[in-house]
């Protein structure tokens, strides 16, 4: 089977690659650093000539509301009118659990036009819903620093490995179409918690705070905001054995 991803450059996109080569598939890692442009529409009839399935894992260069929103819906527009002139027969796109709490960082609204757009593009669809990856935990410790304190809100969240989430869009490349699914780590955590296990693990001295009004990129969170709803597949990579094998990457 022919299977494009695109964002096959990137921290998803390479593993979902690996692992459908693995599975035996002709898959073509599509970005513009291969000369596919999604915002352009530069070499996508090209790319998606005798594809089966698009796997759709790119990400907006910029998270400003305004930009990320602009590079959806031209990607959108784009990727469906070159799918339907290939007939392609299934659509994967990865998104981001509770997408719809999450709108008080414009991003999300982006996201969430994203995912209108595959729903009402008239081509099959598994719309992918991850939590935070572990790989971006350093990036939510980082937003939530002024000086040698981090502000972390201790709501509930159930991060999860890049190489679980690239298992769980692998195989929905790999199934009929399911409409929208949802993909978290194997535990639930504190978000301060987890900040500061990550912190001492990197021997960063800093000072984590609890604070139930500290905001995640400008949102107020509760319990529910980023926690999947029950019956979400689960990975199997703990944050122990993640910070093992990061730890055993950057040694060598
Ligand atoms: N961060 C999280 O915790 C989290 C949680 C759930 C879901 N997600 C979602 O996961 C997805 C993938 O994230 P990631 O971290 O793997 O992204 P990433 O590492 O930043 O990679 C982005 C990819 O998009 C490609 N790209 C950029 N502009 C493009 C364009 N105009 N046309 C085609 N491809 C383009 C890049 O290609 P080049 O390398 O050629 O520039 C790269 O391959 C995102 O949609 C994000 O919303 C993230």
């Amino acid at each position: 089977m022919k299977i494009v991803v695109i964002g096959g450059s990137g921290l998803i996109g390479s593993r979902v690659v690996t692992q459908l080569r693995q599975r035996g598939h002709e898959v073509l890692a599509a970005s513009p650093s291969t000369g596919v442009n999604t915002v352009t529409g530069e070499g996508l009839k090209e790319a998606f000539t005798g594809t089966d399935v698009v796997v759709d894992v790119a990400n907006s260069p910029s998270f400003e509301s305004a930009a990320a929103l602009a590079f959806f819906e031209a990607a959108g527009r784009n990727i469906f009118a070159a799918e339907k002139a290939a007939g392609v027969k299934l659509h994967v796109a990865l998104s981001v659990v509770g997408t719809e709490r999450l709108l008080e960082f414009g991003y999300f609204g982006a996201k969430l036009a994203q995912e209108r757009a595959v729903e009402n593009s008239g081509v099959p669809y598994t719309i992918v819903r991850a939590t935070q990856f572990f790989e971006f935990v350093g990036g939510i410790a980082q937003e939530a620093t002024q000086g040698q304190t981090v502000r972390v809100s201790p709501a509930k969240f159930q991060p999860m490995a890049a190489d679980d989430v690239a298992a769980a869009v692998a195989d929905a490349a790999l199934a009929p179409a399911q409409g929208m699914v949802e993909v978290a780590g194997p535990e639930s955590f504190q978000m301060d918690q987890l900040i500061r296990k990550y912190l001492s693990a990197k021997n960063d001295r800093k000072d984590v705070i609890t604070d139930p009004d500290a905001r995640y990129f400008g949102i107020k969170l509760n319990d529910r905001s980023l926690t999947p709803d029950t019956g979400a597949r689960l990975g199997t990579i703990t944050f122990d054995e993640w910070l093992r094998r990061d730890q055993t990457t950057a040694a060598a």
